[in-house]
């Protein structure tokens, strides 16, 4: 072996072993890359643990607060002194003046607001959020009627002159804007029992997306002895807080009716709901884009101050149906009736002169009980003959003949 030989032998074997060396600290650094991302997924998995035992902690400090606390005093403000203290009335009894806490802007402390006062009752140290009666809430009509213009038979008049005060506003008022004028406030509809003034309060909920707030007149009045002309104003407050929305009220005569003269206290109770009403329907606050609907049988009675200007601007009249709109409305309740092909509409509308609305649904079903009594599963035109037979005659032979 030459030298030459032992020389590049060496070289070689000093280059394998750097070669090998190299391999290794690459393996080495993969190794420690490696072990770096797994610590440092495991950091992160940490820190959100950590998160959550330090949200677990505020939590439970808060509860222990909260037990530990000893409640407050419900109370509300019935004057400001000109000292800056205030006459509240507390809900465990007497009227109190007391001071108010610092850290209160004393801009919010007003008349009727609701506070909370320390123990021992001697200065407010909380404004409260105003109290919504649960059942005003329980107004708001959330799960809307599955009624559309289209389930109503005739009217035709009516449905347009209600898009036309109701929808429109509330949807273009724009329009109105662009025109200068004011949009009307709310729309009366009167008319006979049975006629469908209530079906058609449904269907605008069932139209439009506002919000929709539906009560009855004399529920306004006996439910809440004392306290009616409270839950029309909150109910005018719901409505803004939630505009669009439109205040629904069916049978107002129950509390819009003229009275003659105020004897009881019961009528009292209910002349006070009526100005609420009218007071909330002239508003220092603007109405904005809230719309009134009230329906009535006995618009006779009612007190000429509700369809003044700018109250109910419209009375939107509903008459007992013609013969077409009966027609209509036979047509509309035997939608899903499986009716016999000798079943002529035309004639059954022509044969119940003078029937309502609400008849006609009475007398489809009729006629459907009467094909279910025959054993048959199809209305026939005599079941419609026997459907029409029941219902108008009973109707009358009633005391009160107003179909005339
Ligand atoms: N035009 C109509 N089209 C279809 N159905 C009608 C129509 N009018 C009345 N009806 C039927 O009669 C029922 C009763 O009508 P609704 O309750 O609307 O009467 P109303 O006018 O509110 O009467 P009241 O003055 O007694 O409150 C409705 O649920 C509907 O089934
Ligand atoms: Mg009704």
């Amino acid at each position: 072996m030459s030298e030459f030989d032992e020389k590049s032998n060496f070289d070689d074997k000093k280059e394998r072993t750097s070669n090998a060396d190299e391999a290794g600290f690459e393996a080495r650094a993969l190794e420690l890359e490696e072990r770096i991302r797994l610590l440092e997924a495991e950091r992160a998995s940490l820190l959100i643990e950590r998160e959550h035992y330090v949200r677990d902690l505020e939590y439970m400090r808060r509860e222990l607060e909260q037990t530990r606390s000893t409640p407050l005093v419900e109370a509300t403000i019935v004057d400001i002194l000109p000292d800056g203290r205030a006459v509240v009335h507390s809900s465990n009894g007497p009227n109190l003046v007391v001071f108010s806490s610092q850290s209160i802007t004393s801009s919010v402390l007003r008349p009727g607001t609701r506070v909370a006062l320390n123990q021992r009752g001697s200065s407010i140290v909380e404004v409260l959020p105003r109290a919504q009666d649960t059942y005003v809430k329980a107004m708001e009509v959330l799960e809307r009627p599955n009624l559309k213009f289209k389930d109503i038979g005739g009217l035709k008049k009516q449905i347009d002159l209600i898009k036309e005060i109701v929808v429109l506003p509330l949807l273009h008022p724009e329009l109105f804007e662009q025109v200068g004028i004011e949009p009307p406030k709310g729309a009366l509809l009167s008319g006979p029992p049975g006629t469908g003034k209530t079906l058609l309060a449904k269907a605008v909920a069932g139209e439009t997306s506002a919000t929709f707030i539906s009560t009855v007149g004399s529920e306004l009045v006996q439910k809440f002895i004392g306290e009616g002309a409270r839950v029309v104003r909150e109910l005018f407050e719901l409505a803004r807080e939630k505009a669009p929305s439109i205040i629904f009220i069916d049978e107002i005569d129950a509390i819009g009716a003229k009275r003659v003269d105020i004897g009881t206290s019961g009528e009292r109770e209910v002349q006070r709901t009526f100005m609420q009403l009218i007071s909330e329907m002239d508003g220092f606050e603007p109405l904005g884009n809230v719309k009134v609907l009230a329906a009535t049988n006995r618009i006779d009675i009612l007190d000429p101050a509700l369809v003044r200007p700018g109250r109910f601007d419209r009375v939107i009249q509903i008459d007992i149906p013609t013969t077409e709109e009966r027609e209509e409305i036979f047509r509309v309740h035997t939608r899903g009736v499986n009716l016999a092909s000798n079943v002529n509409l035309k004639t059954a509308a022509e044969e119940t002169e003078g029937a309502t609305g609400a008849e006609i649904r009475n007398i489809v079903i009729e006629a459907g009980l009467a094909a279910i009594r025959r054993g048959s599963t199809q209305v026939q035109s005599s079941d419609m003959e026997s459907g029409i037979k029941a219902v108008i005659r009973s109707s009358s032979t009633k005391s009160t003949a107003i179909y005339v």
